[in-house]
């Protein structure tokens, strides 16, 4: 049977649109499958984190273990797998898995003589404490809490032939927010904050600190008798070396062999047979 020449060209019409059409439907029904498989694969990524898989417990009995600080201690884990859980615990409890500056709180002014005051605690700028001279002591003030330990601790170091005298005791929150801001004008903020602090973060604003005989590196004073007799005596008058050498990871600042911090001999005592910073005394025995 012979059709006409226009219904033929019509049926290949046709049968090319069916063509077409069957091809978009495919082309479809796969990319479906694309979209849906994804879609069946990204929630999972996303509210399963994939430090959940590590299923680590730590051992309740190390350290100072934080229930609230779970998911920061298994981070932390992952990312400092050769760390015990005691120090993965002790370091997150101080803050350091976040960068210095970070994460911010306000120093707990209920701690009294133990306050905290450091890259992470930061003191109001209004903080005053009550004050008192350290004249015929090198002069400048101290907390009154601590001013007659200091003076004690000169003192006995005199009977022994060491002199010591306060070159820096109290700064005002003004005071530390000049120095420091001429520091970052001479050597930039980067460096400036290995050696000197922030305004609100200086624990010469609580007035429990000072800097003995000098206030520089060059003075080299880790290597004089003075330096040894601190490090032998100061704890016996509740005093410790606040910023040691090899702990700049934990404290962020560079050795200062000269600075002593005020926390009544109990606490400096454990401290300095620990051979620990201030910072993971805090993180252990008080942080709650
Ligand atoms: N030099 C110490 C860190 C301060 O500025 O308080
Ligand atoms: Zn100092």
């Amino acid at each position: 049977m012979r059709l006409k020449k226009s219904v033929k060209r019509w049926l290949i019409v046709i049968l090319f649109a069916i063509i077409i059409i069957i091809g978009i439907f495919i082309f479809k029904e796969k990319n479906n499958y694309e979209t849906k498989e994804e879609v069946k694969e990204m929630p999972e990524a996303n509210t399963e984190p994939v430090y959940k898989d590590y299923g680590h417990e730590f051992n309740l009995t190390y350290g100072n273990y934080l229930e609230k600080y779970y998911d920061r201690y298994l981070k932390y884990k992952e990312k400092h797998p050769e760390y015990s859980d005691d120090l993965i615990i002790t370091y997150v409890n101080i803050g350091l898995d976040n960068p210095f500056y970070t994460n911010m709180e306000d120093t707990n002014m209920d701690d009294g003589i133990l306050v905290l005051c450091n890259k992470y605690h930061t003191l109001k700028s209004n903080y005053v404490p009550d004050l008192v001279s350290l004249n015929g002591y090198g002069g400048g003030q101290m907390a009154k809490v601590a001013a007659p330990h200091y003076k004690e601790m000169i003192n006995a170091a005199k009977t022994d032939g060491i002199k010591l005298f306060n070159v820096s005791g109290y700064r005002s929150y003004s005071t530390q927010k000049t120095l420091y801001n001429n520091y970052v004008k001479r050597d930039g903020t980067e460096k400036a904050d290995t050696y000197s602090a922030r305004a609100g973060t200086s624990e010469h604003q609580t007035g429990l600190a000072s800097d003995i005989n000098t206030a520089s590196s060059k003075a080299h004073f880790e290597n004089t008798k003075e330096y040894k007799w601190l490090i032998e005596n100061s704890y016996k008058y509740g005093f410790i070396l606040r910023y040691p050498e090899s702990k700049t990871f934990i404290t962020g600042y560079k050795y200062e062999p000269w600075h002593y911090r005020y926390v009544g001999v109990d606490v400096a005592t454990i401290i300095h047979e620990k051979d620990i910073t201030y910072e993971e005394y805090y993180a252990t025995y008080i942080l709650k």
